[in-house]
């Protein structure tokens, strides 16, 4: 069973349904079970490759702008279970794992010189590292890219969709928890 740890899935699920990437891919930063994943690969059409970006590892770390480090669930037999469940996928060439932290996944993986569609914000949650993460997605988005940022009202949104703004996105829906924006220009 793939479970999801937030809401709004279904604006997850709108955003994406037969969502064109053109040959590009696709990227969620924080995969934990899997749900923001799975929503993504089953919807989405003419995608290159679903890229998950997870550390695992049970990491302490600080989750908020406002709150201490502290352990959750995100285990490796979280990610076992997750790489067993995602098997389909993976013998399809849909989904890969980057086994690593978002800063180790921008400076080292083969995928910094690649362009993404698509990309779920669902990492950490302190408004530094979402800002960074966009930036650097917003350097290889393309026209039509969609973000999605998950839990964006326990973080500075309102700045990072300024920033963005000077990449050509727009705020395109928002729910309880999750904000869009599209690279419009
Ligand atoms: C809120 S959960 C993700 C939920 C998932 N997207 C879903 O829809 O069910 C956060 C995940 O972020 C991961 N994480 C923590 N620090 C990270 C980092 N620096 N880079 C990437 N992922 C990180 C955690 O291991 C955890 O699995």
């Amino acid at each position: 069973m793939i479970r999801g740890d937030s809401s709004d899935y279904e604006l997850l699920d709108k955003w994406t349904k037969n969502f064109d990437c053109n040959g590009y891919k696709t990227c969620e930063i924080g995969v934990r079970e899997g749900l923001g994943s799975k929503i993504i690969m089953d919807n989405v059409v003419n995608n290159y490759i679903h890229v998950g970006v997870d550390p695992y590892g049970n990491l302490e770390y600080q989750h908020y702008d406002n709150t201490g480090a502290y352990t959750c669930d995100y285990t490796d037999e979280m990610r076992d279970t997750m790489l067993k469940d995602f098997l389909p996928y993976r013998n399809q060439g849909k989904f890969t794992l980057c086994n690593m932290t978002d800063t180790q996944f921008m400076n080292d993986s083969e995928h910094r010189h690649s362009k993404f569609a698509f990309v779920h914000f669902d990492g950490p949650h302190m408004t530094k590292d979402v800002m960074t993460e966009a930036i650097w997605f917003a350097n290889r988005s393309v026209n039509g890219t969609r973000f999605v940022f998950d839990d964006y009202t326990k973080y500075r949104m309102p700045m990072i969709a300024q920033v963005l703004s000077l990449y050509g996105f727009e705020v395109k829906d928002q729910g309880t928890n999750k904000c869009v924006m599209e690279k419009v220009k």
